[in-house]
């Protein structure tokens, strides 16, 4: 069993265009304009060139929704160790509080390299199973109703992200790691501001707070753990540690915390964003939204769809082992790859009218927002189901939901988290 690599390690090193590789010179992912709408300019983007490399960003952009299978269908060749290494690089003052002797914890899932990320991942099946999703469920609708009922209690237009969609999702999580409810304000503000760090611009006093933040999460989740050996419960951290007694050389104790500390990220900021995306996609399109509220089997078809036409992750990262070649260019050794589902998830040739947001759509599913392979996202049933009860829970608690008309809608800069900063609603 080998040590793993660090769970945040420096950005790819800078490379140039590969020979014969398309070059553009102006387009980035934190374009004013490309934040603002992604769809068009992904469009032309693929249309222009289904890969090319983009100066700005120095990845090979990858467009098209067969290539971006290959590249996910082939880790040995498309490596995931840079998942989660920040794009542009981390000041020394952040750098300082990351180097804390006591904060190590190792890769050990999306950015872990095979044997060792198939070893570690078959511990985590049984967590997420249908039998502990089943268990969260009535958790989610009670939560879901109590912020419903808090919201409607307060006054109108309310900021649903600071009402809903940012706490339903990170208690949700903690309750299935098995964190205590009377730590959920706590771990709340240490789990916030995270998909800046990684996929963001931070300015430098922000990537302190950040830093800091995750040096006492990652503190907690090492005491939490030690606090599992002896107190075990129905829950996915008692599972893991239970895991390890039996058998720890196969997995170990810093893997052990590594994964909780690790699923706080995974399991929040996407999910909070998807519930906003969600709402942006169905409220103004009132006639979509009206046939939810008369008939909720049409909801897990409409996650679906917004899965697919707004995601909440409109990209994802790999780095080549060795030379390659992908549609028909040759990449060498080391090359980051940028794949671009923002384009891929409207590919004409693929979805019919492409740019109608439709909820009966039917291959709605086969969109790539939760990747796919070796690494296809752990909780993506647990995401789909999160939305599925909120949008239950809102169609028929708040019928009369709308969002308030005028509002900018703006994401922050983000190379791949999507969703907005702000979402005003009310309601009747
Ligand atoms: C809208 C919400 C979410 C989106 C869009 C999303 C998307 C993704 C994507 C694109 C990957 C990488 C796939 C690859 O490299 O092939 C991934 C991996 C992963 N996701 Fe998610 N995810 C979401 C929610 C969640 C939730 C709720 C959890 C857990 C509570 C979760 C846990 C993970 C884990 C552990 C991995 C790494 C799996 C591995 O490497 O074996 N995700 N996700």
């Amino acid at each position: 069993m080998s040590e793993g690599n660090d769970y945040h390690a420096a950005p790819a090193a800078m490379v140039k265009a590969p020979s014969g590789c398309p070059v553009n010179h102006e387009w980035s992912p934190l374009n004013d304009d490309y934040l603002a709408d992604p769809y068009p300019i992904a469009y032309q983007l693929r249309e222009d060139a289904p890969i090319f490399f983009a100066e700005e960003l120095g990845y090979v952009v990858v467009n098209r929704m067969e290539d971006i299978v290959e590249v996910f269908t082939n880790p040995d060749v498309y490596a995931s160790t840079i998942v989660q290494n920040p794009v542009f690089p981390i000041g020394d003052r952040a750098a300082e509080v990351l180097a804390a002797p006591d904060f190590n914890p190792v890769a050990v899932m999306s950015n872990r390299p095979e044997p060792d990320h198939g070893r570690i991942r078959k511990y985590t099946r049984a967590g997420f199973s249908r039998r502990r999703l089943k268990t969260l469920e009535p958790y989610i609708v009670r939560r879901a109703n109590e912020l419903i009922d808090d919201m409607l209690a307060g006054d109108k237009p309310r900021e649903f992200i600071e009402a809903f969609a940012f706490p339903l999702p990170g208690e949700t999580v903690f309750r299935f790691i098995g964190f205590p409810e009377s730590d959920d304000e706590l771990l709340k503000n240490w789990c916030s501001d995270r998909k800046a760090f990684s996929w963001g611009r931070p300015t430098e006093d922000e990537q302190v707070e950040i830093a800091e933040k995750m040096l006492a999460y990652w503190r907690y989740c090492r005491e939490f753990t030690a606090t599992k050996r002896d107190n075990r419960a129905d829950d996915f951290a008692s599972e893991l540690v239970a895991d390890h007694e039996a058998d720890p050389d196969d997995i170990s104790y810093r893997e052990v915390e590594s994964v909780i500390y690790g699923l706080s990220f995974a399991g929040h900021e996407a999910v909070t964003a998807l519930i906003c995306n969600a709402l942006l996609c169905l409220l103004p399109r009132r006639d979509q939204w009206q046939q939810l509220v008369d008939d909720p089997s049409l909801i897990p078809n409409a996650v679906e769809e917004v899965v697919r036409f707004e995601s909440s992750q409109v990209s994802w990262r790999r780095i080549t082992t060795q030379g390659t070649t992908l549609a028909g260019v040759d990449i060498p050794a080391n090359t980051p790859i940028f794949m671009n589902f923002a384009s891929a998830n409207r590919q004409p040739d693929l979805f019919e009218n492409p740019t109608t947001f439709d909820i009966h759509r039917s291959n709605a599913a086969h969109n790539i927002s939760f990747g796919k392979g070796i690494h296809f996202c752990l909780g993506a049933n647990l995401a789909k189901l999160e939305v599925k009860l909120v949008l239950e829970a809102l169609t028929q608690r708040v019928p009369s939901l709308r969002l308030v008309e005028g509002q900018p809608i703006w994401s922050s800069p983000n190379i791949t988290f999507r969703g907005p900063e702000q979402l005003l609603v009310t309601w009747d």
